[in-house]
């Protein structure tokens, strides 16, 4: 009896697996996938499709040599029906149809390719298949992919094709690109037009950059174009194609106004003769398709993530790459793999929230503007694992870009050390991720100095977290009598002279500190014997060094610290003999 119903309950939570389009939307994205209309009677096939996604994209049937197989005046001149059938399926799935493509070299019927038709005449044909299609899927097709890989790979430039090639359509460089895109947008003018490519993807690419230029001098043009393809044919170790270099590249071109869409994403990995992977190569794949898609999240302009098919069992990466395979999300079996697991675990896992307000100097606790190297505490949601536990794996935060030292990380609390390159400047945006989760980001006010003193347990306030001269540490039981030397600690000084790394140990020579500081003790001035970095601490550790004055009452006695001018906070005392 028992071992049947663990039988039974597995099965039902095999059933219950999350769709990846469910998971995508508490994070605001769409996931999509490449399909195939002549698949689509296998009920596995039409099953997994319907329910995991929320787009999907031809992957052939719109393609010319598909739609268009007949030259114009033929009887057959196109051939709607596969189309026609793909985008009826995502309507009864309450799907979203993106459309691939209007102009590319590649897969273009005998007829076009041997025509060798006078510009006037490619010409009429261009914009009579643009307008036929475009306006055949009116209102049925979101997003098209206008033009296809228009860009070589080396050099980083126009690619050879009927339409860019003389005589083309009797347009000269970009221009054709141009009067695809117009076209285009009058047949349907609610339709989002995408430029298409590969190698494009990092920010470090000729090729990207290349595709960066003729977009930007495209778009000054006024060409009708709201978005870009982005193709992502990956494989699972970390190529050329970078998440950083991707971060940077969709931030640029989100900055022409262009939206960024995931067109064609898999990761191929090494298979055998029977198409089987390794598991740690399927492990390592799965890492990579959480790296590259978190990317998007941090976007608000990349707003779909789409795979280039979804099941192994079709996918064109055993053709085009022999001895690789198992590229996608679900194995030939229709069953969800790691790489799904992840995806499904990256947007079921909840952003860190970040507050400008939730700055607070970690020895004082005061809020305000932060200063160079001041050792902060953040609270908020999502920072990191439940339980504190050291330096946190997984967890990192920026200021303008420049990575900051952290010091810990629990879910709702973390600390960590504003970046000293800073200094100058009025504020600094800041952005936090755990496990490639990114934060929103805030922009947080930057000053001089913002300084204040560790207590001695941790609370801000009362007896300081102070040594007296013999090192041992100042309490009522212990206090320090007049004329003697007493080291406090804080954080929150600002700048340092002699070129100091963020997250260093600071050792002699010492970098001294930019701000002046002067002290008293009990409201009577205090001699500053030292005041600057901590040595043997990470940088952005103050540590001053106070003669106590003669004639003070033996009690507790306020210590104020004036760093750049600013105050420490009061109510932090020191135990007078
Ligand atoms: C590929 C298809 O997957 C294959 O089935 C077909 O034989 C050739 O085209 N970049 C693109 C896609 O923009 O259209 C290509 O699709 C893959 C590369």
């Amino acid at each position: 009896m028992k071992p049947i119903l663990t039988m039974l309950l597995c099965a039902g939570m095999a059933l219950a697996q999350v769709a990846l389009r469910d998971a995508a939307a508490q994070r605001g994205v769409m996931v999509g996938a490449a399909a195939v209309s002549g698949n689509l009677g296998q009920s596995s096939y039409a099953t997994a499709l319907g329910r995991e996604f929320s787009v999907v994209e031809p992957e052939n049937d719109m393609k010319w040599a598909a739609l268009h197989p007949n030259p114009p005046g033929s009887a057959n001149e196109y051939n709607f029906a596969p189309g026609d059938a793909l985008v009826s399926f995502a309507q009864s799935n309450n799907q979203k149809v993106r459309g691939h493509n209007l102009l590319w070299h590649s897969y273009n019927p005998a007829w076009l390719k041997n025509g060798n038709y006078t510009a006037a005449q490619l010409n009429q044909i261009l914009r009579d298949h643009i307008n036929s299609v475009v306006t055949h899927y009116k209102g049925r097709v979101y997003a098209w992919d206008v033009v296809n890989e228009a860009l070589g790979d080396s050099p980083a430039g126009p690619r050879d094709s009927i339409w860019y090639n003389q005589p083309g359509i009797g347009e000269t460089g970009f221009g054709f690109i141009a009067q695809a895109f117009q076209w285009a947008h009058q047949a349907d003018p609610q339709a989002l037009l995408f430029y298409n490519d590969y190698s494009v993807e990092d920010v470090n690419l000729a090729k990207s950059t290349a595709m960066y230029n003729m977009l930007k001098t495209l778009l000054a043009q006024g060409v009708p174009i709201h978005g870009v393809g982005l193709q992502l044919h990956l494989t699972a170790s970390p190529n050329y194609i970078s998440p950083a270099g991707l971060d940077a590249n969709i931030a640029r071109l989100a900055a022409l106004g262009l939206q960024v869409h995931f067109t064609e994403l898999d990761v191929r990995i090494p298979v055998d003769s029977g198409g089987a992977a390794s598991a740690g190569d399927l492990k390592t794949q799965a890492q990579r398709y959480r790296d590259i898609a978190a990317v998007c999240l941090k976007h608000p302009a990349c707003s779909l993530i789409q795979t280039w098919g979804f099941t192994d069992k079709y996918s064109w990466i055993p053709g085009a790459f022999p001895g690789f395979g198992a590229a996608l999300l679900f194995d030939a079996a229709y069953q969800p793999k790691p790489s799904h697991a992840a995806l499904v675990d990256l947007f079921g896992t909840a952003p860190p929230v970040l507050a400008a307000a939730n700055f607070l100097n970690s020895a004082s606790y005061q809020g305000g503007a932060v200063s160079p190297g001041e050792i902060v505490t953040l609270f908020g949601a999502n920072f990191g694992p439940s339980t504190l536990s050291g330096p946190t794996a997984g967890a990192q935060v920026s200021f303008d870009g420049a990575p900051a030292p952290i010091l810990y990380s629990a879910v709702n609390q973390t600390a960590l050390i504003v970046p000293f390159g800073v200094a100058g400047r009025a504020n600094a945006t800041v952005t936090y991720s755990y496990r490639g989760v990114p934060s929103n980001s805030v922009t947080v006010p930057v000053t001089a100095t913002s300084p204040g003193l560790f207590s001695a347990d941790s609370s801000g306030t009362g007896p300081g977290a102070i040594l007296n001269q013999d090192n041992s540490l100042n309490s009522a039981a212990n206090p320090a009598p007049s004329g003697t030397v007493v080291q406090l600690f804080g954080t929150g000084s600002g700048a340092l002279s002699g070129g100091v790394t963020d997250g260093q140990i600071i050792s002699v020579p010492l970098p001294g500190l930019m701000a002046s500081v002067t002290a008293t003790i009990g409201g009577m001035p205090a001699k500053v014997n030292y005041a600057g970095p901590a040595p043997s601490l990470i940088a952005g550790v103050l540590q001053v060094n106070l003669e106590v004055p003669m004639g003070l009452a033996a009690g507790p006695q306020p210590v104020l610290l004036k760093v750049g001018g600013v105050s420490t906070q009061d109510r932090l005392t020191v135990a007078i003999k």
